[in-house]
């Protein structure tokens, strides 16, 4: 049974590199699983860097996530900031670079909490969600596969703590 009075409460923020292939793309997998259980959550993605900063999803993320049936071409890339840490009660790293810089860069008085998104997939706990940026499209779909199973795992965790 989902106690959608806590569930509804909590925030997310997924963060990758350039917030134009993989956060975005785990942000619109989240996004589907709360629109699937009706859950109002606070959902968002950013980059660590800012050099793709107002741009939307590279195209073979909006393919990949069309395919999927998610629109990603309305999203604007944007850098993290410090506030997030306080906006966000969870910041959802892609990779272990990402971990590591959000790790490095989290005020101390945050108590936002920080997780690898894989870490929510049994057996793939301590993984990164690989950069497709250099690959080919191929590569964006299997990026889709990952975050999607990353979702729905964190979404498990967040409605078994509920
Ligand atoms: P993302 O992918 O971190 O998944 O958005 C990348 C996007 C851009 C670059 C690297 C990775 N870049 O070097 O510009």
């Amino acid at each position: 049974m989902v106690d959608r009075g806590v569930a509804d409460k909590l925030s997310v923020l997924f963060v990758c590199l350039g917030n134009i292939c993989r956060s975005p793309l785990a942000e619109a997998a989240f996004r589907a699983e709360c629109t699937r259980l009706g859950l109002d959550m606070e959902v968002d993605s950013a980059g660590l860097g800012d050099w793709h900063a107002g741009s939307p999803p590279d195209p073979r993320a909006q393919a990949v996530a069309r395919k999927h049936g998610a629109d990603i071409g309305g999203h604007k890339a944007r850098q993290v900031t410090k506030q997030d840490f306080r906006r966000f009660d969870h910041i959802v790293a892609l990779d272990h670079q990402n971990y590591i810089a959000l790790a490095r860069i989290k005020p101390a008085s945050s108590s936002a909490h920080l997780s690898l998104l894989l870490d929510y997939v049994e057996g793939r706990e301590g993984q990164a969600v690989a950069d497709p940026y250099y690959e080919d499209a191929g590569a964006f779909e299997k990026t889709w596969v990952d975050v999607e199973a990353g979702a729905k795992g964190l979404m498990r965790r967040f409605l078994d703590k509920a």
